[in-house]
Order: C-alpha cells, then sequence, then structure tokens
C-alpha cells in the first residue's frame, strides 16, 4: 500500500481486499470486553476537520483509540483557521507537534492531495472527504457491508455471480450495486464507483440528468434515470443523500417530485430481491430520498456501516502506520498483558 489514502482509484484489487480483510479481523476486537490493541501505542493521529461531520470524525477518533494511538481532534470552527489561517501554517504546525497521520476532511476537492504531496508534513494522509471528489473510507466500509451481506452468500443470496472474481468471495464480482440521487455532489459515489469497478461489481447509477456530473459517461459503471426499471436487478441499492447546502441552483421542481421519483419507499423496496440490501452514508433525509419506514426496516444496513466504519478505518490507519507487525496475534491484545 501507498503510504495516503487519497482516492479509491488508488487501491489496487489486493490492496482493497488487504484492507477489508484486515478489517474482518479488526471487527472481532470489538465483540472483546476490551476493545483495545496496542498496535499504535506511541503514534499520533490527528482528525483534521475543516467540514461539518459527526460519524466520520467520531468513527475516525474510535478506531485511532482502539488502537492505543494518541489522538487529536481539530476542527476549524473555534481556531486559528477562522482568523484566516492557511491550510500550509495548520499543516506546519501539526507537524511541529509530530503527527504520524492526518486524517482530513474539507471543503475544496482536492486538499488531501495538496497536503500529501506539498512536503510540509511527514506523516500519512488519509481523506476523510473532500468536495465533491472522493472519500474512499466511505467506500471501503461499504465494500466491507456488502460483502457481509452478498459475496458467497450460501442460500437466498445472488444466483448471477458469473463475474471474473476468484470464486471465493473475497470480491464482489458480479454482484449489481445500483446508486441512486445526487451523484453531482456525492464524493461518496465516485469513491464507490471506483472502489466497486475494482472488486469487480457492476455498478447502475441512477438520477435526474441534472444531478449527474458532466463526465459520468467515461466512468466504469451504467447510467439510468428509471429507478423503478434497474431495482428487480439489484444486489444492494445505496441512497445519497440530496446535498442542498451544496446547491446553488435548482435541480429539480419540487422536493416531492424528487421524493416520488427517486425516492426508496416500501413498494419500492418491496421489488428488490430478497437478498437485496438498502444502504445510506447517513445522514439521511428522511422523506426525501429514503421514507422513515424505508430507513427504520431491517433491510437498511444504515447503522451497521456506521458500526463497520470503525473497523475498517482502523484496518486503514493500521496498514497506513503499524508496519509489517501482526496486528492481531493473541499476545499482544490488551487483554492479556
Ligand atoms: C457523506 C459525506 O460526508 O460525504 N457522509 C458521511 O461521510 N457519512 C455523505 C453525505 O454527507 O451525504
Amino acid at each position: 500500500m501507498k503510504r495516503h489514502l487519497i482516492s479509491a482509484a488508488d487501491l489496487t484489487r489486493d490492496d482493497a481486499l488487504l484492507i477489508l480483510d484486515t478489517a474482518e479481523e479488526m471487527a472481532r476486537v470489538a465483540n472483546r470486553p476490551i476493545k483495545k490493541l496496542p498496535t499504535l501505542r506511541g503514534r499520533t493521529v490527528v482528525n483534521l476537520f475543516f467540514e461539518d461531520s459527526t460519524r466520520t470524525r467520531i468513527s475516525f477518533e474510535a478506531a485511532a483509540k482502539r488502537l492505543s494511538a494518541d489522538v487529536i481532534n481539530f476542527s476549524a470552527k473555534g481556531s486559528s483557521v477562522s482568523k484566516g489561517e492557511s491550510l500550509k501554517d495548520t499543516a506546519l504546525t501539526l507537524e511541529a507537534m509530530g503527527a504520524d497521520a492526518v486524517v482530513i476532511r474539507h471543503h475544496a476537492s482536492g486538499a488531501p492531495h495538496r497536503l500529501a504531496t506539498s512536503g510540509w508534513i511527514n506523516g500519512s494522509v488519509v481523506n476523510a472527504g473532500d468536495g465533491t471528489h472522493e472519500h474512499p473510507t466511505q467506500a471501503l466500509l461499504d465494500a466491507f457491508t456488502m460483502r457481509r451481506h452478498l459475496a458467497g452468500a450460501p442460500d437466498g443470496g445472488p444466483t448471477h455471480h458469473k463475474g471474473p472474481g476468484d470464486g471465493t468471495g473475497r470480491d464482489l464480482a458480479g454482484r449489481r450495486i445500483t446508486i441512486v440521487g445526487d451523484v453531482l455532489h456525492s464524493r461518496v459515489a465516485r469513491s464507490n464507483v471506483h472502489l466497486l469497478n475494482t472488486l469487480g461489481a457492476e455498478v447502475t447509477l441512477v438520477a435526474p440528468p441534472t444531478l449527474l456530473p458532466i463526465g459520468v459517461e467515461t466512468w466504469p459503471c451504467e447510467v439510468s434515470y428509471d429507478l423503478d426499471s434497474v431495482l428487480a436487478k439489484s444486489d444492494a441499492v445505496m441512497m445519497l443523500r440530496v446535498q442542498n447546502e451544496r446547491m446553488n441552483a435548482a435541480f429539480f421542481p419540487t422536493e416531492r417530485e424528487y421524493a416520488r421519483r427517486y425516492g426508496l419507499d416500501a413498494t419500492r423496496m418491496a421489488a428488490l430481491p430478497g437478498h437485496a440490501i438498502v444502504m445510506h452514508p447517513g445522514p439521511m433525509n428522511r422523506g426525501m430520498e429514503i421514507t422513515a419506514e424505508v430507513a427504520d426496516s431491517e433491510r437498511c444496513t444504515a447503522v451497521e456501516q456506521v458500526g463497520n466504519g470503525v473497523s475498517v478505518r482502523m484496518a486503514v490507519l493500521y496498514l497506513l502506520l503499524g508496519g509489517n507487525e501482526p496486528a492481531l496475534s493473541e499476545n499482544r491484545t490488551e487483554e492479556n498483558k
């Protein structure tokens, strides 16, 4: 693996599978009475958040703490950033404090890449969401969740598994994933398209034409404007939040019209195959892209995705910072010391 995680597009199939397999090991830690490993003791992870976040920031914090790293949370609000301090000066400050990894969320697409290539800091950079560009750890936790539900499902599972995968169920070969909604503003969608393609899945984007990015025809996926026509052949449907805060124009007539054409309600959910799951990265706009009934149904994995996020981020931090030591050999766990 590289030193930084900036884009899901940078991950090879082997990198992605290594992260997902390591995350499965990490998930076992969560089931122990003491949810902690000493692996990153003495290392410092800084969470540098220039944009609002609930689950991603908490998730990275929990992941770093479970690996015994020291965690510094920096949010732009209330910091010198609001006095006009530049990304460079902030980075130099973090470097002076000895940050081994900087987890950055920024409203500008490309900020994590700038941080990683600038020479301002020596540690690893992890992109926790940059503008409308990428959110690689979200795609990894989504893939982790899909793999648990869909890969190699013994029964009730998909029967069309003919993809190029290795047949071991480690990847998502031949699985059909439908991503619905505000693709234009979604870093989650972009990262998912890259990663799912790398893992052998077949992705279909469904959105009104106004909410698709320019150049989407070059992405490795299909595009449809008709949600009802793709439901029956979807193994997972991922609903995207309508990102009102990034909209400076009218992208659809009314919220009701949007919900009617592109929202997931119980009737549409019933059109999915029995094994299919409903996903949402959160935060959800209940009543907009997803009805409360669907959000609260057993088939919706939104809460499970949050839990899986901690395991996946532990795996990423471990692989970027922890080096070659075995993560989980029994005599290295806190409880056995
Ligand atoms: C997403 C994000 O921030 O990009 N949320 C998340 O990380 N859980 C999606 C969104 O904001 O809609």
